[in-house]
């Protein structure tokens, strides 16, 4: 086994050509503009092809498990040591027993703190947005933009687990976490649309608004270029280069789109309830949040977990390509905030979302082990933490006016 701090040989560049040249035709201008003006090293979207380490597939061995294989009558039971976060042979249909008690232990809170948008009394909100004067024009745009950023950004999420993420993931109790997130996925769209439909909202420019939208469009499709590979059919792990190629894209979107890019929304939306504006969406993204920061915890805990079971990935040229993922990620997501807020409001202005994601990206490298890149960036939203704390009996904004009808309260006739 290699040593993991041994530094990389060259990559293979005939196949860094034609990758990156194919994802760059599909990348927008406005995308690369910013990775060309940037001193970053790595362009948003490019195709990581990583230095040639010496195959851990054994020769002639089988493909990692799906879970479709055909039943294997009289085979034998599982033992934990049989079990894998990647390339697993053990059956991946039997839930127990449970190697990774953490994504159990994770699944069954993500489960203690279900939620529903209907839940959540929107009629200040919508007294609010129909008033001419209720909001300044500032406000109305960080309420629009940011609903028309997570309405598609909770789309490709959810895409990305069922249709690329999960069948790599070979462990039946990351499986269960993953499809309990899925189902939360579900509930973020709903819950956009949730308001959308009680503002009264143009459904099409909220929801067609990361095709219309620089800002909103060049952070989705920076995700989207780390979701269409693990999706291809033809992709599998087995491979040091597939297997970095999976742990690439788990960076990208559990580390960098759902732990970089929701927090200026976040911020933004949840000052607005904390100054009793719109304090139904505001809680609707409260409820998100802590969802959302489950995920990101989840994530990070299959990434490190995957280079525990395979130190061999996680070479510098690795870690120097993740910083720079997350680098870009910054820079996007500064972007952001300063379309979204092109002025100061709610005691917040574009400036301190630099500062704040400074600080939020070193937090991102120290839990997934990379060096932090913007020393002694300070949080200048420590309310924030608070938010993300939230149990379901609490009321943050007192709006919650029903509890979630549960099965002894639900009419089958
Ligand atoms: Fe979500
Ligand atoms: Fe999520």
């Amino acid at each position: 086994m290699m040593n993991r701090d041994e530094p990389a040989a060259a990559a293979n560049e005939s196949d860094e050509l034609s990758s990156s040249q194919k994802v760059k035709r599909q990348l927008a201008p406005a995308v690369l503009a910013v990775v060309d003006g940037g001193p970053k090293s790595v362009t948003p979207g490019t195709t990581f092809s990583p230095s040639p380490i010496p195959s851990v597939a054994i020769e002639g061995s089988p493909p990692a498990v799906t879970g479709l294989e055909k039943v294997q009558f009289g085979a034998g039971r599982i033992a934990v040591d049989d079990k894998r976060m990647i390339n697993c042979r053990a059956d991946v249909n039997q839930l127990v027993p449970f190697k990774y008690q953490w994504a159990w232990q994770k699944y069954l809170n993500a489960c203690a703190n279900n939620w529903m948008p209907q839940e959540i009394n929107m009629t200040a909100d919508i007294a609010l947005w129909k008033e001419p004067r209720g909001l300044t024009t500032d406000e109305r745009r960080i309420i629009r933009r940011n609903l028309g950023f997570f309405t598609s950004a909770d789309s490709l999420v959810a895409n990305n687990l069922v249709l690329a993420v999960y069948r790599h993931i070979t462990n039946p109790e990351c499986r269960q976490y993953l499809l309990r997130q899925a189902f939360e996925e579900a509930v973020h769209t709903h819950s956009y649309q949730y308001c959308v439909e009680s503002l009264s909202m143009d459904e099409g420019e909220v929801f067609n608004m990361y095709r219309e939208v620089p800002s909103v469009h060049d952070k989705s499709a920076w995700a989207m270029t780390y979701t269409e590979s693990l999706g291809d059919p033809d992709f599998h792990t087995g491979t040091p280069e597939d297997d970095q190629r999976l742990l690439r894209d788990l960076i990208a979107f559990y580390v960098i789109f759902e732990g970089i890019f929701f927090y200026v929304g976040f911020v933004q939306v949840l000052s607005m309830g904390r100054r009793n504006k719109m304090t139904g969406v505001a809680e609707q993204f409260q409820y998100i949040l802590r969802d959302e920061s489950m995920h990101m915890n989840f994530g990070i805990d299959v990434i490190n977990q995957i280079k525990i079971e395979n130190p061999h990935l996680w070479t510098e040229d690795f870690k120097k390509h993740a910083v720079g993922m997350i680098r870009d990620g910054v820079e996007l997501e500064i972007r952001y905030a300063h379309d979204t807020m092109p002025r100061g409001v709610l005691g917040l202005n574009a400036n301190m979302f630099t500062e704040y994601l400074h600080f939020v990206a070193n937090r991102r490298c120290a839990q997934i082990g990379l060096p932090e890149q913007f020393p002694g960036a300070v949080n200048p939203f420590p309310w924030m933490s608070e938010m993300m704390d939230l149990k379901k009996e609490k009321n943050f904004f007192e709006t919650r006016v029903t509890e979630y009808q549960t099965g002894g309260t639900l009419c089958w006739d």
